[in-house]
Formats: structure tokens, sequence, C-alpha cells
């Protein structure tokens, strides 16, 4: 869904900051370098020949800023961005009214464009390649096509899944850049900014410890920041330094690697109820009563980046690391004991 705007009065005031600390600038964005280096030269080449940008696609794990290089891809061209998303486009009429409205240049940001439907994306490829939408008029023997000229405009994409991006749809963005999670000093920069933005007066011992609990992704270290910003109210004068934020992170069951609870939920299952694994995602997903999606999109990444998790045909499997970390002995045969 496409996310509120900044001072929609729908928005939960959660959103409204995210929205207002959202970087509108490439200059602006914290880590990603490379994806920075590479979009700010297809951007300036663009400009450069006054063409319209090629089609972009971002992708990877939730929260680490696909929607916001969307609206700053948007911004560097100086051009409007319409939003939309995959589920949002129920049949390919809906598409067609949306593209005959867009302008010269602009951009057309489609958020978890792995969920286009298939009649839907029939109609986005002439319109991606050629500028040009396919209108059938009439039914049956009378029925006749005519070709509709679009402008030149550019559709930026986004999904956590790229493997569910069928191949024509992938074939068709000019530019394909992957999101991995940010490094620790991008993590505190990004926690210092968004600190300075929020006027929390927070020490750098603090910093680093919101910054190295947040797994690497932007939006769970603002969400974090909040929260220690509030525990650092309630719980004393305000200042948060590195006891402050450790106590509340502990509090939220955030732990100092920063998996939470759905985090060792998904590996308790794994090492105590089917002994360290294999064991297919769904036989999970039903054990801790979450979404396998969630798990997919949101678990997963995070622990297979820890080196927590491993991915055999065979299903998951949990890793010795994943044993120690939680306080489990490990042996390569029998059940797990813990500690
Ligand atoms: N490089 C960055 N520097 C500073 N803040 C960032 C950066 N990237 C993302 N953020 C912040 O993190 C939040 C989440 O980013 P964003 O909404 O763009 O993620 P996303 O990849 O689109 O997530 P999802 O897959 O859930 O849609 C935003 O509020 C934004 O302010
Ligand atoms: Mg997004």
């Amino acid at each position: 869904m496409p996310k509120p705007r900044p001072l929609d009065p729908e928005a939960k005031p959660d959103d409204r900051v995210d929205n207002a600390l959202r970087p509108q600038m490439l200059t602006d964005l914290i880590g990603q370098d490379q994806v920075k280096e590479n979009l700010h030269i297809l951007i300036q080449a663009a400009k450069k020949r006054g063409e319209a940008l090629d089609h972009v696609l971002f992708y990877g794990p939730p929260g680490l800023g696909k929607t916001t290089l969307a609206h700053v891809v948007a911004n560097e061209m100086g051009v409007n961005i319409k939003i939309t998303a995959g589920p949002v486009i129920e049949r390919a009429g809906d598409l067609a009214a949306i593209l005959t409205n867009l302008r010269a240049g602009d951009v057309l940001f489609i958020d978890e464009v792995h969920r286009l439907g298939r009649a839907v994306e029939e109609v986005l490829y002439p319109a991606m390649e050629d500028y040009a939408l396919d209108i059938v008029i009439g039914k049956g023997p009378s029925a006749r096509s005519i070709r509709l000229k679009l402008p030149r405009f550019t559709v930026v994409g986004a999904t956590t899944r790229l493997a569910l991006v069928t191949a024509p749809l992938r074939a068709r963005f000019g530019a394909v850049y992957r999101l991995d999670y940010y490094d620790p000093s991008a993590m505190q920069a990004i926690v210092k900014r968004a600190a300075g933005m929020l006027k929390v007066p927070v020490e750098a011992d603090g910093i680093e410890e919101i910054a190295r609990r947040a797994r690497g992704t932007p939006r769970v270290a603002l969400r974090l920041l909040r929260r220690v910003r509030d525990f650092a109210q309630v719980r004393a004068d305000g200042a948060v330094t590195r006891k402050i934020a450790k106590d509340a992170l502990d509090l939220l069951a955030v732990d100092p690697l920063g998996l939470d609870d759905v985090d060792r939920r998904v590996l308790k299952t794994i090492i105590e109820k089917y002994n360290g694994g294999p064991v297919g995602l769904n036989t999970i997903a039903a054990s801790i009563s979450e979404e396998q999606d969630t798990i997919m999109d949101v678990v997963e990444p995070y622990l297979l980046q820890l080196g927590f998790l491993d991915r055999t045909p065979q299903g998951r499997v949990a890793t010795k690391s994943a044993y120690e970390h939680l306080g489990f002995e490990w042996r390569e045969e029998g059940q797990p004991r813990l500690l």
C-alpha cells in the first residue's frame, strides 16, 4: 500500500515521523554507496540527454529504503511521482487508467511489483518497452485492438521477493539494484541523523547500542530510537545513554544482535521441536502461528546473514552459531539440551 503523506491526518504518529525523516535527495541518503553511485550516473546521464529515466527495480528486505529511493529518484529527476502497488491494481483497466494519466518524465512507483496480476502485467510490458497501450474495443469476432501512444515515463518497481518477479517483467527494467543490510557505521549515522531531527539527546554510546540492535535496517533503527526515547523520558531524564538504550531494548526483548521474539521462536522451534532441522518453512510457520511471508521476508534474510540459518533442499537448518547464541548445547547428533 502507498505510504501516507507526511501530514496525512490518517497517518499513525510513527508513520508521520518516518515520512518526515525520509531522505529527499541522494546526498541525504546514508549508506548503500554502490547503489547511490550507480543511480547518480543513471540519473545524470538521463538528465544530460534530456530523456526520461530508464525503468528501475529495487529489491531487498523490508525497511532498507526501497520506497525512499523511489521518491529520491523522482526528486532528483525533478518529476512527479505516482504511487501504486501490485495488489492494488486489480484489473488491466486500472493500470490503463493510471498510465493514461501520466505526464512525460513522470515516475510511476509500483510497490510489491511481484504481486501484479498476469493480465495487468501483459498491459505493462508494451507500456514499459514501447510506451504504448493496446486497448481492445468491442467483444467477440468484431473486437479490434488499437494502440495508444503514452508519454515516456519511468517505472520504479520495488519488491522484497525478486524471485517472484516474472522474467519478462524483470527484463524490462533497465537497472536492477539490490539493497543490502546497512553496515554498523551507516546504521550509527542513521540513528544519529534521526535523533538530531527528533531532538533526542543521545550519547555516542547510546547511538551505538541502538544501531547495533537494529538488524542493519533503518526502519527498525527509527522504531527502536522512538521506543528508547519513550523509556528515557519515563524512566530517566530523557537523555539516551548506553545504559538507558540497553535497558530499554532488553525490556523490548530485542537482544544484543537485534533478534526479537519472532526470530528466537523460529530458531527455538527448529532446534527444540525439529532437532535442528531440516524442517520446512510451512511447518515452522504453523508451529509458531506466524505468517510464512513474515518469516520469509523479515526473519530469514537476517538469520541467514548472521549465519544462524541454512537453507537446504530438505528445509531450514539451525547452525552451530544459532545454538550457541540461544544457549543450546551443539551436538552433531541427538536432541539438543539447554545448557
Ligand atoms: N539510507 C537511509 N538513510 C536514512 N534513512 C533511511 C535510509 N533508508 C531508509 N531510511 C528510513 O527508513 C524507513 C524505511 O525505509 P523505506 O520505507 O524506504 O523502506 P522499504 O525498503 O520501502 O520497506 P518495505 O519493503 O517495507 O516497503 C524510512 O522511514 C526512511 O526514513
Ligand atoms: Mg516500501
